[in-house]
């Protein structure tokens, strides 16, 4: 939510800061901006709506530049998307620059003080009385990041910050309090941003910045403090495993295409390194003892979107393989609902950002009680596996697209990598039955790849329903989280009305929803396993159609008994009951990604949306 740019260096800091929000603009499209030092003073610019605008009004009014500049991409909170409430923000006399990710919960006060004190603020934000506070303090003491120091301590809220001040123009500073900031480490210049993407194409070298700390960049170094002026000594430093063409379209028309088409390689990726020759699991990363995960007599889940629709399969796996009691809860909601946790819980924490602040509040509370959380991630450094216990990195690669793909995917690997090996420490699992699945698992990379090899006659069809209102979508088992994920697909990128239901309830009510050529997606388990949800399916299957459903049926390769049935078929491979949304998904992916494109929508970035969710 938000994205963040800062430069110092012997480059152009304009180009530099406008090609990082390039690559930042999926974290919001609501607004853009940029301040640059130059000439002894402090040149602005700031636009409502799409980077492109902002980057036409440069090019109609260019400004001069410097070697000092910082950035912002906005997803608004306070204050609607116009270009006044747009950053950065500037103090009366145009001297002091901010930009900001977060919300600051007492803006209301601070700026009712302000006002008093004869300051002028002509936006809605909460961000302009930093701007303002950051131009006092610095009057007083002269240095910028000793400014940053004394405003961070009045906040309250989430945030990060990153500002620059006319009077210092050799010097950007930004701090942090539960929002995403990473310093990136150039040779005579140095980065500040919300996501390593926006300076990839300069520096693999990155720095995490802690908590409640200030850094102040300059061109010859990078200086860490705490709030309260104390030297930082948990500084890491860390290289960028993927380089600038992995954040790069490559070809494709959207990020989101290319994702889905990365997931065969995003897949075999988080499989690597974590199976010995024996084909026993190995996860260094859970570096919770292997005495306390016997202990465990209960795992909760807290994830958001896509990433909890992973958690409620994951369900499956570690009941039936550890027969351990797992709950899967909306990150949002956990917390306040006061929930039994112990030291005997286990809670696995789900997100691709690793900056969700719905989960990571979630995480915090359970920590509190007393939980160990181990968290599955796809973002090295990101605050999620940075305030959990253990990790267990997912191999996705960097993901642009707002609606995730390849990360669920990889979730789901790391789900059943997770639950097979609490199933091997807890000996609920044999050997040979951890090697079986750990074999089927390596060969889901390939089945994705043939999934991959058949979607033209999806695409097809998705193109035939661009004019429809509504799609519903079916599921029992794990293909009902499947069918929720379908269904939110189609919501984000199609804006379309969408609703994944269990099957088994459509009697309950739902059913009600079915009329004449109702386009509806059902998800059918294998026949083989556990036969009579099959058989209950196909049912169900028939009594929508009954009632006049267009029905679109994934089902196994060789389903014969559901042929009949099936408006539009769509098979997937045969794989283990448990595994199979791996494969079963992937058409939902493309049907979405499609229907929205033949809609005219954004793929890449859907409206009202952001990637990387960091207000609650
Ligand atoms: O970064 P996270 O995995 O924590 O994000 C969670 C959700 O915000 C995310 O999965 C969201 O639902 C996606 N846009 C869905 O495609």
């Amino acid at each position: 939510m938000c994205g963040i740019v800062g430069y110092v260096g012997g480059q152009c800091a304009l180009d530099v800061v406008l090609a990082g929000l390039r690559r930042l603009e999926y974290r919001g499209y609501d607004s853009a901006g940029v301040a640059v030092l130059a000439d002894g003073g402090l040149a602005a610019a700031r636009k409502a709506g799409k980077l492109a605008n902002l980057e036409k009004e440069l090019a109609d009014r260019p400004i001069p530049s410097g070697p000092t500049g910082i950035g912002h991409t906005r997803w608004a909170t306070h204050g609607g998307p116009t270009d006044a409430n747009a950053h950065p923000h500037l103090d009366n006399a145009g001297r002091v620059a901010v930009v900001h990710n977060g919300i600051i919960e007492n803006f209301a006060e601070l700026r009712e003080e302000l006002a008093g004190r004869g300051h002028r603020l002509t936006s809605e934000t909460d961000t302009e009385v930093v701007a303002h506070l950051l131009a006092e303090s610095f009057s007083s003491c002269g240095d910028l990041a000793e400014a940053m120091r004394q405003v961070c301590r009045r906040l309250e809220g989430a945030f990060t910050l990153v500002a620059v001040h006319a009077d210092d123009p050799d010097v950007v500073v930004g701090a942090r309090r539960n929002s995403p900031l990473v310093v990136g480490v150039g040779d005579g210049e140095n980065f500040l941003a919300s996501d390593v993407a926006a300076f990839i194409a300069h520096t693999r070298e990155a720095i995490e910045l802690g908590q409640d700390q200030v850094v102040e960049l300059r061109r010859e170094g990078v200086v860490v403090t705490g709030f309260d002026g104390a030297p930082a000594d948990d500084v890491r430093r860390y290289h960028v495993d993927w380089d600038a063409s992995a954040a790069e379209k490559g070809g494709y028309d959207y990020f989101m295409l290319k994702e889905i088409a990365e997931q065969p390689k995003a897949v075999a990726d988080t499989l690597l390194g974590r199976i010995d020759a024996g084909g026993a699991l190995l996860l260094d990363e859970v570096r919770i003892p292997a005495a306390e995960l016997r202990e465990v007599d209960k795992v909760v889940i807290v994830a958001c979107g896509t990433a909890y629709h992973a958690g409620l399969i994951a369900k499956y796996a570690i009941e039936h393989w550890t027969r351990i009691p797992c709950e899967t809860e909306l990150a949002s909601e956990f917390r306040y609902r006061d929930p039994i946790l112990d030291h005997r819980t286990l809670v696995i924490a789900i997100s691709q950002s690793g900056e969700t602040m719905d989960t990571l509040m979630a995480l915090r509370h359970a920590r509190e009680q007393g939980a160990r959380v181990l968290a599955i991630c796809n973002t090295n450094g990101s605050t999620i596996p940075r305030e959990s216990d253990a990790v267990l990195y997912t191999h996705a690669g960097p993901e642009v697209a707002v609606a995730s793909t390849k990360a669920f995917l990889t979730q789901l690997v790391a789900c059943y990598l997770v639950a097979l090996y609490l199933g091997q420490v807890r000996g609920t699992k044999w050997g040979d039955e951890v090697r079986s699945v750990v074999h089927d698992l390596a060969r889901i990379a390939r089945e994705v790849e043939e999934v991959l090899e058949t979607m033209e006659p999806v695409r097809e069809l998705a193109r035939s329903l661009a004019d429809q209102n509504t799609v519903l979508f079916l599921g029992r088992h794990v293909g009902y989280p499947v069918a929720l994920e379908g269904a939110l697909k189609l919501k984000e990128l199609a804006y379309m009305h969408a609703e994944g239901f269990a099957a088994g309830e459509l009697k309950h009510g739902p059913i009600a929803l079915i009329e004449k050529d109702v386009p509806v997606v059902v998800v059918v388990p294998s026949p083989r396993g556990r036969s009579v949800l099959h058989d209950k399916i196909v049912s169900n299957i028939q009594e929508i159609r009954a009632r006049g459903a267009r029905t679109i049926v994934i089902a196994e390769r060789g389903d014969e008994a559901v042929r009949p049935y099936a408006d539009h078929l769509v098979e997937i491979p045969v794989t283990p009951v448990l595994l199979q949304p791996l494969v079963a998904t992937v058409p939902l992916q493309v049907f979405a990604c499609e229907l929205a494109t033949a809609r005219g929508n954004e793929v890449d970035q859907p409206r009202n949306l952001a990637k990387s969710v960091t207000v609650e």
